[in-house]
C-alpha cells in the first residue's frame, strides 16, 4: 500500500518545516504586508499632496487683524479675515504675543489634512481635533500626524491695528 505525502517526506528525511504552500501563514502575512503598504501610503499623501500643489504665489494682502489695544500680553486671539470688507472670513489665524514681546501670526488650519487646531492655553500648544496633531507655541509640528509646522503669516502694525497677510486662497 502507498504511503501519503506526508509520510513521504518524514521517511526521505526532508526538512519538518517544509509547509503547504498557501497555508494560513503566509496568507496572515501577505495580508499583514498589504495592510502596511496602505497605512504608509495613507501616511504619505499629505507630503505627496504638499510637495504637488502648484498654487501661483501671489502678494499677501493686509488686512485688520486685532486693535494693539486689545491684544492680550499672554495668550493668542484667535479672528478670522476676510479680503472683502463684510464678506464671508477667508483665513482663520492666531494672532499672539511671543515671550520677548512681538507679535506673530500663525494659520489654524493644520498642516495634515486642513483641520481648524485649538490653542490649549495652559499648555501654550495648538490642538487638532481630527487626528490629534500638536504644535508647540511657536506653531512648530511637535507630535501626530503634521508633516509641517502651522503656516507663520506675515504681521505689520499699521495705526492702531495689528494687520495680517492672507492670500487667496484661503491660509
Ligand atoms: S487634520 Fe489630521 S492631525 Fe490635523
Amino acid at each position: 500500500m502507498g504511503k501519503n505525502p506526508a509520510e513521504l517526506i518524514q521517511a526521505s528525511g526532508a526538512d519538518n518545516n517544509v509547509r503547504p504552500v498557501g497555508s494560513r501563514r503566509d496568507f496572515l502575512k501577505a495580508g499583514i504586508l498589504a495592510a502596511s503598504g496602505i497605512i504608509a501610503a495613507a501616511a504619505a499623501w499629505p507630503l505627496a499632496r504638499l510637495a504637488m500643489r502648484k498654487t501661483p504665489w501671489t502678494p499677501p494682502v493686509f488686512v485688520d487683524a486685532v486693535m494693539l489695544a486689545d491684544m492680550p500680553e499672554v495668550g493668542v486671539k484667535m479672528v478670522d479675515l476676510s479680503l472683502t470688507k463684510g464678506g464671508r472670513p477667508d483665513a482663520r489665524v492666531f494672532v499672539k504675543r511671543t515671550p520677548d514681546g512681538s507679535i506673530i501670526a500663525l494659520s489654524a488650519v493644520c498642516s495634515h489634512l486642513g483641520c481648524i487646531v485649538n490653542y490649549d492655553r495652559l499648555k501654550d500648544q495648538f490642538v487638532c481635533p481630527c487626528h490629534g496633531g500638536r504644535y508647540d507655541g511657536n506653531g512648530k509640528n511637535i507630535s501626530g500626524p503634521p508633516p509641517a509646522p502651522l503656516a507663520r503669516l506675515p504681521v505689520r502694525i499699521a495705526g492702531a491695528y495689528i494687520q495680517v497677510g492672507i492670500r487667496r486662497p484661503p491660509v
